[in-house]
């Protein structure tokens, strides 16, 4: 079966910046493929450029066999997008909200009454159709707008962090309407910064930083390599990597790894890293860190059910091990 989405060695640049850096990735049809990363990794970047919102600098694009750079128009005929804005209008019923996308659509008066109502019904919205939407809570409004996009009856599905800032029960409503949506034929697309939400709902994991693929695999993969510890540091320059390495080979319990290409140390035993003191005692190096991963099912995770932990740096900022 054609993969929903191909995309090989995609770059899109803004000015300086990376946001996609040759990106590749393959969703199959038939699941859920989320796409994992700490914020600024390019995940709207990907939704966008799927969603022929942008347009890439370079590589390949193919979304349901289609090229997306050369005909964006007949990519449009087959996405439903929703993000992490609602842009439902609150003077409106929820009904109403339905018909008027499916009157833009070009559905007959009738029809998009018809389909209003079988969308409201898939989302479990039936009871408050016929509610303003400006007295919906924020949960009610999320789900509103995943209809919207499911109006024009999408094979693919973009969904771009659909539960960031939704209280746990609004989440865990919104999982079981993203659950039916597959059940019932629709590919779906996942941006979310929390590999918790991939694991329950994915079936294939891309995790994505600075713009490029660092690991991907089904959740269940992804936690067991978790399972070991592993530290991974991104200096601000090369020149750095050398000084991190000597740290590292220091404090744990094996020797650190640098990869030239990706500008990265990376080592087994983050713990030791904690508890030897390593970079906390190193004043030094501490600013200067971007990026450090840390896999590890023993770390206390601010993220419940989280083994895999982004922590972002930002100049002079410091991060103790374990975190709290
Ligand atoms: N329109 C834009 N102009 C300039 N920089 C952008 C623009 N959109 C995104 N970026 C930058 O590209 C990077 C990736 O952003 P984004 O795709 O929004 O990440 P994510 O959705 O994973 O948080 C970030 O560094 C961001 O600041
Ligand atoms: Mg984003």
């Amino acid at each position: 079966m054609t993969p929903i989405i191909e995309a090989h060695g995609l770059t899109k640049t803004f000015g300086d910046i990376r946001a996609l850096d040759h990106l590749d990735l393959v969703a199959e049809s038939g699941c859920v493929t989320a796409l994992l990363g700490p914020n600024g990794a390019g995940k709207t970047t990907f939704v966008s450029a799927v969603a022929t919102l942008l347009s890439p600098t370079s590589g390949e694009l193919r979304v349901a066999g289609i090229d997306a750079r050369a005909n964006p128009k007949q990519v449009r005929q087959v996405i439903g997008l929703a993000g992490q804005y609602a842009s439902v209008e609150p003077a409106m019923t929820g009904l109403e909200n339905l018909e008027m996308v499916a009157r833009l659509f070009g559905f007959d008066r009738r029809t998009a009454k018809r389909s209003a109502a079988e969308v409201l019904e898939r989302l479990g919205l039936s009871d408050a159709g016929d509610r303003l939407v400006r007295d919906y809570s924020g949960g009610m409004r999320r789900r509103l707008d995943l209809g919207a996009s499911l109006v024009g009856r999408p094979r693919l599905l973009l969904l771009d962090e659909p539960t960031t800032g939704l209280d746990p029960r609004s989440r865990l409503e919104l999982w079981d309407a993203i659950r039916s949506l597959v059940a019932d034929g629709t590919d779906v697309l996942l941006t979310t910064q929390y590999l918790e939400e991939a694991d329950q709902l994915a079936r294939d994991v891309v995790i994505i930083d600075h713009g490029h693929v660092i690991a991907s695999g089904t959740p269940d993969e992804l936690k067991s390599r978790g399972g070991r510890d592993v530290i991974e540091i991104r200096p601000h320059t090369s020149a750095e990597l050398a000084v991190i390495s000597s740290i590292l080979e220091a404090v744990c319990a094996e020797p650190p790894r640098t990869d030239d290409d990706t500008q990265r140390v990376s080592a087994p035993d983050a713990v030791a890293v904690g508890s030897g003191g390593g970079f906390g005692a190193n004043p030094a190096i501490r600013p200067r860190m971007t990026t450090v991963w840390i896999g590890s099912p023993r770390l206390p995770s601010a993220f419940l059910g989280m083994n895999l932990m982004v922590i972002l740096l930002q100049e002079n900022e410091t991060v103790s091990f374990p975190p709290s």
